[in-house]
């Protein structure tokens, strides 16, 4: 039976394992989207949710047919002098993992990812989220530095919205281990200021790194 207790007005719940904790996660998300004309979600990448990911692709893909999915974050390279978003067809890169861990398995739904192009005008990625109406509900997950929401780091301001950011040196060693890639230079990310403005926020938590 999870354990369920409320800390500072945020309700906890406490589970078995990844499994429970991947299980409990589907089913919330999948109550949440269920009968809605529009659902609008933000969606991180990592490891974590990857077992969410999994038992979502097992459902009817007509479940996820009024949803739009946002992505927190993606990588961004550096080209001489310029920096540009990383490709998306680079194993690197987000829409890379999106695709192969969730979107090519639930049958193309509508995406967006946060781009180099479109942070250049500061708000255009939050003003697309406010004109589709708004995150009904936010999947978060962090690093082992606390950052979230994509890749706000320990001292992010809260008003923050959707621009580029440097990766810093512990998360781009940690990230390094868990992909076995070298992690690039440079983030396009989601504020705390955009993840906060969702309705409801789901943060998923798991294992001795996080604890
Ligand atoms: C990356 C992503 C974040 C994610 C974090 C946690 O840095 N940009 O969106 O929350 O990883 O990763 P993990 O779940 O693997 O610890």
């Amino acid at each position: 039976m999870p354990k369920k207790r409320i800390f500072n007005k945020v309700k906890v719940i406490v589970v078995r394992d990844y499994h429970e904790l991947s299980q409990l996660a589907a089913k919330i998300v999948l109550k949440k989207i269920s009968g809605k004309n529009r659902f609008n979600l933000l969606v991180p990448t990592g490891t974590t949710p990857i077992g969410l990911y999994e038992i979502l692709s097992q459902r009817k893909k007509s479940a996820f047919k009024n949803c739009t999915f946002f992505n927190m974050d993606e990588y961004c390279v550096k080209k001489g002098r310029k920096i540009e978003s990383i490709s998306p067809t680079n194993h690197n890169s987000y829409h890379y993992y999106m695709h192969e861990n969730l979107f090519n398995r639930i049958g193309q739904v509508k995406h967006f990812f946060p781009t180099y192009e479109n942070a250049k005008e500061p708000g255009t990625y939050d003003k697309l989220i406010k004109k589709s109406g708004g995150i009904d509900l936010c999947i978060n997950a962090f690093g082992e530095d606390g950052h979230n929401f994509g890749f706000n780091f320990p001292g992010t301001k809260f008003d923050s919205i959707t621009r580029l950011v440097k990766i810093n040196d512990n998360t781009s060693r940690v990230n390094s281990k868990l992909t076995k890639m070298k992690t690039p230079e440079y983030g396009i990310t989601t504020g705390l200021k955009t993840g906060m403005e969702a309705k409801e926020v789901i943060l998923l938590a798991s294992g001795k790194r996080k604890a």
